[in-house]
């Protein structure tokens, strides 16, 4: 059941709004136990990556090509950092209309580019940024005939907002706090209003990255919030919270999530969690961080942040010698600035290998292991060669690396007044009035 059906009640739809679905919603919520031993909390993963398309966008983006298509439209078109795109064009594909998707060039994951691509939409790389695109998405809009699907068509917000609804119903009561990135806004937006309408006010903390326009995060590389005056309002009513992380604090937070829970989530995503843990907390409260799009999104940050793999001679003593050791430490950047150095390598081969590998692996950071007895062509062709001594039997693997920073990192909450005003004018988000 999507999220029209399940909620037609609760939003604006009518006999004449096609019921357009493709299986959005009833996301799991799942516990975390070590990040909320750690914490000294019970906190709770809403895991918004298992939507159709793998992000949160399915919900609002369910009920906005719903509206478009009783309204007539002969398309839709958005501006997107990537995920955006990939479930417009899916839902478009589904309702039968073309889509047009404007995104900064070279600035998406390529996998949500290739989801968009497959689903038929005309995917235009701008030349620009995230802001300049939606500029271009709305002038296209206006111009008729196609209809904007972003954040500020009022129907994503309330596809949206049946998030917050399930939070609720599925803990059975209203969590004490809840986490989620802040890109645009859109989402913030959603779930004050989807809380709003329960009469609920759970503390909501949107989680900003510091460096807006540059993040690792690009899911979230924006700078300038499309709903930045509708988060202030909500801030200054004391209905929501601006925290600001920095890019390693969501790379240990992505980190953690994917060691320590088993859950992979792309790392725009962390950044809630990056939030609560610089959050003075009362013991045992419920936390609850909205995941808001799959890891299989931006495997690029796999191959940039997480452990390479490596190439071994298919016997048993390679095999031995490629576990024991150092097999489970990264050999990957692990920073922020790690990334940043390699994001400027050529788009075609943005990884940690070197180039001349790039037409075997385009991605993979490879570390070859061959034992002693390896063939010299195995070798010529393999790069790095490493030798590891036999430190570590292979029954005892190395306990998990641990999950968070070591050192307590500074709180900072900000209202994030002081950034300007958006240049966009466009209608206000319900939310702030909710
Ligand atoms: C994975 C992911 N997380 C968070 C966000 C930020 O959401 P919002 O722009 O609604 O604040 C986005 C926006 O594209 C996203 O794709």
């Amino acid at each position: 059941m999507g999220v029209i059906e399940r909620y037609r009640d609760r939003l604006p739809v009518g006999p004449d709004t096609p019921e357009l679905t493709l299986g959005e919603g009833s996301t799991p919520l799942v516990s975390a136990p070590r990040l909320s031993a750690q914490l000294g909390v019970e906190l709770f993963l809403k895991c918004e990556a298992m939507n159709p398309t793998g992000s949160f966008k399915d919900r609002g983006m369910a009920v906005a090509v719903a509206k478009a298509v009783e309204g007539g439209a002969v398309g839709i078109v958005c501006a997107s950092t990537g995920n955006t795109a990939a479930s417009a064009a899916a839902y478009a594909a589904r309702a039968g209309l073309p889509a047009i998707v404007l995104h900064p060039a070279g600035g998406i994951s390529l996998a949500k580019q290739a989801q968009a691509r497959a689903a038929g939409a005309r995917v235009l790389e701008v030349r620009g940024t995230f802001d300049d695109a939606l500029r271009a998405s709305m002038e296209l809009a206006e111009s008729g005939g196609y209809v904007l699907v972003n954040s500020i068509d009022p129907n994503r917000i309330e596809g949206q907002k049946t998030a917050a609804f399930e939070v609720v119903e599925e803990l059975g009561r209203v969590p004490d706090v809840v986490a989620l990135p802040y890109g645009g806004g859109g989402n913030t937006c959603a779930y004050a209003k989807g809380f709003g309408e329960l009469g609920a006010r759970p503390r909501l903390v949107a989680a900003e990255a510091a460096e807006r326009s540059d993040t690792l995060a690009s899911a979230i590389r924006i700078s300038e919030p499309v709903h930045r005056s509708e988060i202030d309002e909500l801030v200054a009513a004391g209905r929501a919270e601006v925290t600001t992380v920095t890019d390693d604090e969501i790379i240990d937070a992505w980190r953690a999530l994917a060691r320590s829970e088993g859950v992979f989530c792309e790392p725009a995503s962390a950044a809630g969690v990056a939030a609560v843990r610089r959050l003075e907390l009362e013991p045992g409260s419920l936390v609850v961080c909205v995941l808001t799009g799959h890891g299989l999104k931006d495997p690029a940050a796999v191959d940039l942040l997480a452990t390479a793999t490596e190439v071994v001679d298919p016997r048993l003593e390679s095999i031995l010698e490629a576990v024991s050791g150092t097999s489970f430490t990264s050999s990957g950047a692990r920073t922020a600035a790690g990334w940043k150095s390699r994001e400027k390598a050529p788009t075609s081969c943005r990884a940690t290998a070197p180039i001349s590998r790039c037409a075997r692996s385009r991605s993979s950071p490879i570390r070859r292991t061959t034992t002693s007895a390896s063939s010299t062509a195995s070798r010529s062709s393999a790069g790095s060669v490493r030798a590891r001594p036999r430190s570590r039997p292979v029954s005892s693997p190395e306990p998990p690396p641990p999950s968070s920073s070591p050192t307590p990192t500074p709180r900072s909450f900000s209202a994030s007044t002081s950034k300007g005003t958006p240049t966009i004018s466009r209608p206000r988000c319900a939310a702030a009035s909710a």
